[in-house]
């Protein structure tokens, strides 16, 4: 599928955008595990977390799908069955190591096979610490990568420093923890999204952390079932926040979107960058915060991304490398080569794309630096396969002349389905009959069988 684009009227618009990923993975897994019924409201039907409901579905739990945003999940205390056939983890990183987190505490063997794309994805950092715990996980791909083979059970608790930054490998390690003797530990230098232990915590199962920011989970706990409303995704919100913040006195608003303080440092960039940045959180009964963010655009100005902000906004930057290549100056990105192992190398596919559209862009190993405002023209841009290059080129498409071709842009529906309905509503405004269409214009994703 192509997806194109052309230059935007100016924004002034009030949107939703669909649920949050991250914390849609973690709520089916974690109500899979409970003692009954969770009702999950608001849920991100995009290809990835199906994944991960259907290998919770191969796992012997049943979950249905009343409306394509809400989930019932039966959970079963637990118990999980051994799979008939390979685990499917589609292009889902979140899905193979959280996943194999949870398969590690289970007595019976199982594999996880993936996509093409998943197969450059490195698997050791859950590996090691989960044989460290007593499992056996063997990669049947060259150098630690998927399908995975996983013979589990027997699982004793550790303290373990993860060598990157990874809130997948904590959760992981968490999800294995609970199925291990005593108490594992999971030490972060620097501090990755906190949805699982907010999730496990929810679902009151004990966990600690601790001031240096490490997190432990006591083993052997039973999640108690509860209902659960999703917030929308930042990460999904963080593209129109950019569209508007970069046209000068471009508005939006987008309500019902999830701000975790470890998800809206993007938030802080754009107000480095000096756009209006408004953030109201409206429900704090939730267990996630959850509330309102309303932007207004100006001229922006280069900022430099680096340090711990970074794994706090790690999605986030392929779109603020558009903000960047829409500010005067020299924006910079660095410490930031974990891009290079996400969906494709996110380094090398901004700064081939930026190129294309007549920036000028320099490539570091940990980052970029690209140099604005440059009068972009339209192009046909690969998507590498990946939803955000893809979603983020988008937009560019929306500040450049002529128009924006995105090649392969099916890939979106992993973590934004209806991402082109709302692109369609922004660059034809007055066209569009219905004010919101985010959810209302997703098509069900088919279940697997399992
Ligand atoms: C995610 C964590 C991040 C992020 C990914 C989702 C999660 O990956 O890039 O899109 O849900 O835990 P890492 O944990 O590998 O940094």
């Amino acid at each position: 599928m192509e997806l194109r684009v052309k230059r935007a009227p100016r924004i002034d618009r009030e949107i939703t955008v669909p649920g949050d990923k991250s914390i849609s993975h973690r709520a089916v897994i974690v109500a899979a595990l409970s003692n009954g019924v969770c009702k999950l409201n608001g849920f991100l039907p995009g290809e990835d977390c199906m994944h991960t409901v259907n290998a919770m579905r191969a796992l012997g739990i049943k979950i249905e799908q009343p409306e394509v945003t809400k989930l019932v999940v039966h959970g079963k205390r637990r118990v999980l069955t051994a799979p008939t056939a390979d685990i499917n983890c589609g292009n889902s990183g979140t899905t193979m190591r959280l996943v194999a987190g949870l398969l590690a505490g289970q007595k019976f063997e199982s594999r996880l096979v993936g996509e093409a794309g998943l197969s450059k994805r490195p698997m050791d950092r859950v590996i090691a610490p989960l044989c460290e715990m007593g499992a056996s996980v063997v990669a049947e791909g060259p150098d630690g990568t998927q399908p995975l083979r996983v013979s589990g059970g027997s699982l004793r608790g550790i303290r373990y420093r993860p060598s990157v930054a990874s809130a997948q490998v904590k959760g992981a390690l968490l999800l294995a923890g609970l199925f291990a003797r005593g108490k594992t530990t999971v030490e972060e230098p620097i501090p990755t999204r906190n949805h699982m232990e907010k999730m496990l915590n929810y679902f009151l199962v004990r966990t600690t952390t601790e001031a240096d920011g490490s997190v432990t989970v006591f083993g052997d706990q039973v999640p108690e079932s509860r209902d659960f409303d999703i917030p929308g995704d930042i990460s999904s919100a963080a593209f129109w926040l950019v569209a508007a913040a970069a046209q000068r006195r471009g508005h939006l608003l987008i309500r019902n979107v999830g701000l975790n303080d470890t998800r809206t440092a993007m938030l802080g960039v754009l107000l480095r960058m000096g756009a209006q940045v408004r953030e109201a959180i409206e429900d704090v009964e939730q267990l996630e915060p959850c509330g309102v963010v309303e932007v207004t655009g100006v001229p922006l100005k280069a900022t430099v991304i680096q340090g711990k902000e970074v794994p706090q906004l790690i999605d986030e930057l392929p779109i603020l490398s558009i903000a960047g290549v829409l500010a005067s100056g020299k924006t910079t990105i660095r410490h930031a080569e974990e891009l290079r192992v996400k969906e494709t190398d996110r380094i090398a596919a901004i700064a081939h794309n930026l190129r294309t559209m007549g920036a000028q862009v320099t490539e570091l190993s940990d980052g970029l630096e690209i140099y604005g405002p440059a009068p972009l023209h339209g192009a046909r841009l690969p998507s590498f396969g990946d939803h955000r290059i893809a979603m983020a080129f988008a937009i560019a498409g929306l500040f450049a002349d002529g128009e924006t071709v995105i090649q392969d842009a099916e890939c979106i529906r992993e973590s934004y389905p209806g991402f082109e309905s709302v692109i369609e509503e922004f660059t034809n405004p007055k066209r569009m009959q219905v004010s919101t269409p985010v959810i209302g214009s997703l098509a069900p994703v088919p279940a697997e069988e399992g």
